[in-house]
């Protein structure tokens, strides 16, 4: 009988494609995909940056723990970044017996081996080295576009943030191997490639070949032949080079759209956030990029209530959301992770603070967004159409706006010229030239 698989993912686009990998490898074995509550081997793919990601996970395997009593042979397996604190497997392992396997962020390769195995108790592999690991199968599942990874790890520990912890240090990929993935993608016919990583800017730093930087692989990777366009993410603010900019600026291919979180606008909590910039020069990073490439799309993150946040420090960062202009705003409140150097903080903020000041930010970016909505509306952009949905057909700019217009599902994965025709809060409508 046919073995099914299905996989639940939490988190970041990286957990995203790390789910296409345990995919790709469960698919290798012979599983496949199902939709259905009961599959013979149920992965979960966790996220831990924030309390909210952990408890919905938990909540979820009380569901699985239900279906798994009325299919004793289902196999559920954690793995990702939630199994990878310090005594995180054990706890869960405690907490759910009936798991089948508990696996580390780098770990995951181990899945078909694992269940080869017929083993009763529950099998935990949470490695703490992380080499970089190449040649995973991958079953991709976002239409025409395709994940790479270009590197791995963080090195910046910000004080709020329990990625490095769970993650390791910075690995980049070789620049060769990045470019055969992207030859082999656009051959393939994808039309978007996302370069992914934490800190996208730092890439080759650790590599011998002291030519693979990240402006070096742009330029490179917008050389390949053929009709597709590169976008990366996330952009550290203290890391971005004016050269990458300028790269970014030449190459036809290449996304006009960067991710560059903030994550505050009072200088004195992003020196306690350790960031390593100022809300100055992080606006004079992004006068740089427009004035480099003024049709640039930006999208940040900004967290409120971070420990000592005051009415004031919340000011700050209202008023560097009106000054950066964003198209796009990813919008969180500070959640304490242990282990972290901010949860051992004085003055964490109270939960109805930071509420208010969540829908105040979100209130404020309201108005930017649509500011930045309407200067759009009039303007043509070339557009890479990735969707037919609800009878319409959605697509995105090389700045990275996303525009709803109607045309032929045959349409999807093809560029053509849209022209702005109104806008309705921040979402663009268009019309095909
Ligand atoms: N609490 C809330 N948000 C967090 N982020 C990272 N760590 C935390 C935390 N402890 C946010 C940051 C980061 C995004 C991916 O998640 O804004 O840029
Ligand atoms: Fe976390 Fe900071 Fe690294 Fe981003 S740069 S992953 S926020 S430590």
């Amino acid at each position: 009988m046919e073995k099914t698989y299905k996989i639940l993912t939490y988190g970041c686009q990286m957990n995203v494609h790390e789910s296409e990998k345990i995919a790709g490898l469960l698919e290798r074995e012979g599983y496949t995909c199902t939709e259905n509550d009961f599959a013979d081997v149920v992965v979960l793919n966790t996220c831990c940056v924030r309390e909210s990601a952990e408890t919905r996970i938990l909540g979820n395997l009380g569901i699985l723990k239900k279906t798994k009593e009325q299919h004793p042979e289902m196999k559920i397996i954690v793995c990702g970044c939630m199994t990878q604190a310090d005594g995180a497997a054990e706890r869960l392992q405690k907490r759910c017996p009936f798991l089948y396997a508990i696996l580390g962020t780098h770990n995951l390769d181990k899945i078909p081996e694992i269940l080869s195995e017929n083993e009763r108790h529950t099998h935990i592999e949470v490695s703490q080295t992380y080499a970089v690991k190449e040649d995973i199968p991958i079953a991709r599942t976002s239409g025409i576009n395709a994940w790479v990874n270009i590197m791995y790890g963080c090195n910046n520990f910000c004080t709020y943030c329990i990625v490095p912890y769970v993650r390791g240090r910075e690995r980049s990929r070789e620049k060769k191997r990045v470019i055969a993935d992207v030859k082999a993608l656009v051959e393939q016919g994808y039309k978007q490639i996302t370069l992914l990583g934490q800190n996208v800017n730092s890439y080759g730093h650790d590599l011998i070949d002291k030519n693979s930087d990240f402006a070096s692989l742009l330029r490179d990777l917008s050389e390949i032949d053929g009709k597709f366009r590169i976008k990366f993410m996330t952009s550290h603010p203290k890391d971005i080079q004016r050269e990458t900019i300028l790269a970014l600026s030449s190459g036809e291919k290449l996304s006009h759209f960067l991710h560059v979180p903030a994550q505050a606008g009072s200088d004195r909590i992003l020196k306690l956030m350790n960031r390593g910039y100022t809300a100055r020069e992080y606006l004079n990073k992004v006068d740089m990029i427009r004035t480099i490439i003024p049709d640039a799309g930006l999208s940040g993150d900004i967290m409120v209530g971070f420990p000592t946040e005051t009415e004031e420090d919340f000011a700050d960062t209202l008023r560097l959301v009106q000054n950066a202009r964003y198209d796009n705003l990813y919008t969180f409140i500070y959640s304490r992770r242990n282990g972290t150097p901010a949860a051992a903080m004085e003055g964490q903020v109270p939960i109805s603070d930071k509420k208010h000041r969540i829908r105040e930010l979100i209130a404020t970016q309201a108005i930017v967004a649509e500011k930045q909505a309407a200067q759009a509306v009039g303007k043509q952009f070339e557009i890479l159409c990735s969707e037919y949905r609800d009878g319409k057909l959605i697509g995105e700019t090389a700045c990275g706006k996303a525009v709803v217009f109607d045309g032929k599902a045959d349409l999807v994965g093809k560029f053509f010229p849209v022209r702005i025709i109104k806008h309705k809060n921040s979402k663009l409508y268009g019309v095909i030239q």
